[in-house]
């Protein structure tokens, strides 16, 4: 999809179809006025006459309106007015895509900046406008010996602003969208992929490709350089599958060479069986997305290059699968970290933490400004906050924070869950420096405690997207999360 801003009169348009936003009840938007008033109120006769309620979802398409030049006016209703808020907002940008595709018009201008979105400057409005439009259309069909596609689909959407001095914000903004969205494309590409396909060595090779593409620095460990680390626990996870496991960096110098650069660590366990503590069958397949954490490392970097921004940023992934076999670890062993701290094992399914908890240590010797872990880590997250936010942790507030906003500024939201040292004592073992799980309680709290004895050197977060990576059922998909969160936090600690 390409995406413009320009503005101007919605009845003076040349195109195939201009979008106009109408509220409950029967209420016109500004643009759709002006359309009304060009036409000697065609629109309020076809309101009167009940065509158009202006509820949220309701669509209603004019042909050969009188004495105006775009071919359709396509109404769209929003709801009520004062209820129009971020996610309704982006909403109806989505389905206003999805929509729009199978009528037969391959561009369309779109008056919806104008509307007032609770808190939403311009810049906010074109931007989330942008994303949802880019990604409205996404499918993963690559796999599919048979594809329908309309004959005449959607190709170009248009964002008009209110006012000629928004179009520099407005374009600034169309460009920050598109790169979010092609991140958000990107890591949902990689983790929609099957298990067979997307192996370790599979993300080294998109590594790879992703590197020349955008010009990044990459470093990937094999096995036996990872043995020379000392990474055992990372390692041992991988034991029991055929599929060697891989480190891979991945480095976007955008800023000074002396400036810290900011890492990102994403689980990358390609799939997660459960090992010898195995997982009960049903769903099993989606621990497939057991590497979302990793495919959002993958499109923060798309995105922080595409905008070239002026910092450094690391991306580091963390790839291995965790399958049980004669060679697997097993519930018992005794583990010795890169860190030198033992690990005694009481479930083979807490593995994420494992090989984080190497991937951690092993970033310290880029000196960070401050390391963000991204991983689908805990069922526990799901239990505490559902489908709605990621679970978000660290030493240090003020990382918290900014996180917590860009995931309100992108929708992309996190909570935070306390990390209270007394917590640490979820993971006393008998026998080695800590266990790999606590008991029942606060799963979540006990894995971001593990990880935080990993990350003591510099300022860390922890992002759990366990309940957000990837929606289930009828719509099965990766989300992307927290591709937007993360690239948001980026962008705004590189100016704005
Ligand atoms: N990848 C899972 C967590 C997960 C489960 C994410 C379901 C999304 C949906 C992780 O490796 C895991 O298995 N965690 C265990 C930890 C437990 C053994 C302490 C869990 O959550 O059950
Ligand atoms: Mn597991
Ligand atoms: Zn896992």
């Amino acid at each position: 999809m390409e995406v413009f801003v320009k503005s101007g009169s919605p009845e003076k348009q040349r195109t195939a179809c201009v979008v106009v936003g109408v509220f409950e009840p029967r209420r016109l938007s500004p643009a759709a006025r002006d359309i009304d008033r060009a036409t000697d109120g065609y629109l309020t006769k076809l309101l009167r006459r009940g065509d158009m309620e202006g509820r949220q979802g309701q669509f209603l398409m004019l042909h050969n309106l009188p004495n105006i030049l775009p071919d359709r006016v396509l109404l769209v209703g929003l709801g009520k007015e004062r209820d129009l808020d971020d996610h309704r907002y982006r909403d109806a940008v989505e389905k206003l895509v999805q929509h729009l595709d199978g009528t037969g018009s391959m561009e369309a201008v779109v008056y919806f900046p104008e509307l007032h979105v609770k808190g939403r400057e311009i810049g906010w409005k074109v931007r989330a406008a942008t994303e949802a439009g880019a990604l409205g259309l996404y499918r993963f069909d690559q796999y599919k010996s048979k594809v329908e596609r309309p004959r005449r689909p959607l190709r170009r959407l248009t964002f008009c602003v209110p006012r000629r001095s928004d179009l520099r914000e407005g374009q600034a903004a169309v460009d920050r969208g598109m790169a979010f969205a092609h991140g958000v494309s990107e890591a949902r590409d990689l983790a929609n992929q099957p298990p067979n396909v997307a192996t370790p060595i599979h993300m080294a090779e998109q590594a790879q490709s992703l590197a020349e593409e955008w010009n990044l620095d990459l470093t990937v460990l094999d096995a036996n350089q990872m043995e020379a680390e000392g990474m055992g626990a990372f390692l041992a996870v991988g034991k029991g599958s055929v599929n060697p496991p891989r480190l891979i960096a991945m480095e976007h110098k955008g800023g000074d060479p002396n400036d810290k650069p900011y890492v990102l660590v994403g689980k990358g366990i390609s799939f997660d069986s459960g090992g010898i503590s195995i997982k009960p069958g049903s769903g099993m397949d989606e621990m497939k997305y057991d590497m979302c954490g990793a495919a959002g490392v993958f499109g923060i970097l798309r995105a922080v290059a595409e905008l070239g921004l002026p910092i450094n940023v690391v991306g580091v992934v963390a790839a291995a699968e965790n399958l049980p076999d004669g060679k697997a670890y097993r519930p018992g062993d005794i583990l010795t970290a890169m860190s030198g701290k033992t690990i005694e094992i009481i479930n083979t399914d807490a593995e994420g933490r494992l090989v984080l908890a190497d991937a951690l240590h092993w970033v310290q010797r880029y000196e960070p400004e401050t390391v963000i872990d991204m991983a689908t880590l805990t069922g526990a997250c799901i239990v505490a906050l559902g489908k709605q936010a990621a679970g978000l942790m660290g030493n240090n507030d003020r990382l918290v924070r900014e996180l917590a906003d860009a995931g309100d500024d992108t929708g992309e939201r996190g909570w935070q869950l306390p990390l209270w040292d007394e917590y640490q004592d979820l993971l006393k073992s008998n026998f080695a420096d800590m266990k790999n799980v606590g008991g029942r309680e606060a799963g979540t709290i006990a894995a971001g405690c593990f990880l935080s004895r990993f990350a003591e050197e510099y300022e860390w977060a922890h992002i759990d997207i366990a309940g957000v990576a990837w929606t289930s059922g009828d719509n099965k998909g990766a989300t992307g999360h927290p591709v937007r969160m993360v690239s948001q936090y980026l962008t705004e600690r590189a100016g704005g």
